[in-house]
């Protein structure tokens, strides 16, 4: 039986006439349904395909989010995988993971007029809710990174009301915050285009461009947060990030510890400007 879809799909005649891109999305591997975009883009990279090529799926049956967990991707959403060959040592990986949540965030505020905002590390939140997750996943030869992949999870016109109960107060979609069905044509093409721009910065070695706007993005700084990693948990006040993306949280006794990965959940303390 063939896959029922309700929901208006995605036209790629619209994309090819909007996009104004130079590479990244000029070759699109569509699919109704994929277990993983980020698994069929990393099989597609290892064989070879352009860079710049994406894959976008209407549904996925297995789609992963970080640290292992399970991405729910119904029908309405853009699940979308973008393969990247970036010039850049693996040390350098994370600054993807910057980049792809800065282009998505400036890409709902240009679009939309939200305000869409940066969770550390990856995640996009409009009205502290999230709307977008990101996972990027590379394949390393040497000490170079081979290829990237940059997952990204935009829940545009998602029926919330799909998601699990314990889910629903802390996501949103696209559709819900403009009151209104979103084109995910438009919005794929403009989001594709400034993460080119992006890009290109990490290729010319302008990664502080990219972080600036990060930093200007994320209301994390001077908060006083919760951090859950798989060292355990860490409290205290988000100060910074490190040059590895790392998030830097200065503890009671004064020290600041690196947390690398994990959650992060704002403490409903008041915030203290940072010197
Ligand atoms: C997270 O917030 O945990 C990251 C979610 C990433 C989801 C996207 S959807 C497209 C791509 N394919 C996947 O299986 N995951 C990413």
């Amino acid at each position: 039986m063939g896959i029922v879809c309700k929901m208006k799909l995605i036209e790629l005649e619209k994309i090819m006439e909007q996009l104004k891109t130079d590479f990244i999305g000029q070759e699109i591997k569509y699919f109704a349904e994929a277990t993983s975009t980020n698994d069929v883009a990393k099989e597609l990279a290892a064989k070879g395909v352009k860079e710049g090529t994406i894959v976008l799926a209407e549904t996925q049956t297995q789609g992963r989010g970080r640290l292992g967990r399970r991405w729910l991707s119904p029908e309405g959403g853009i699940w979308l995988s973008v393969i990247l060959r970036p010039k850049i040592p693996a040390k350098d990986f994370y600054q993807l993971t910057f980049m792809a949540a800065v282009a998505v965030a400036k890409t709902i505020r240009r679009m939309f007029k939200l305000n869409a905002e940066i969770k550390w590390p990856n995640d996009v939140l409009v009205n502290d809710r999230k709307v977008c997750g990101i996972l990027t996943e590379s394949s390393v030869r040497g000490d170079a990174v081979d290829f990237a992949v940059i997952g990204i999870g935009v829940n545009a016109n998602v029926d919330l009301a799909s998601f699990p109960k314990d889910l629903r107060s802390s996501v949103t979609s696209l559709e819900a915050e403009v009151k209104g069905e979103v084109g995910r044509e438009r919005f794929l093409c403009a989001l594709l285009k400034e993460l080119e721009n992006y890009y290109t910065m990490i290729q010319q070695k302008k990664f502080e461009f990219v972080l600036e706007e990060w930093k200007s993005l994320t209301t994390l700084f001077g908060a006083h947060v919760e951090v859950t990693s798989f060292e355990g948990k860490v409290r205290g006040l988000a100060v910074g990030v490190n040059r590895n993306g790392g998030l830097e949280v200065l503890l009671k006794n004064g020290t600041i510890r690196k947390v690398l990965s994990g959650d992060v959940v704002k403490q409903k303390q008041q915030r203290r400007p940072l010197k």
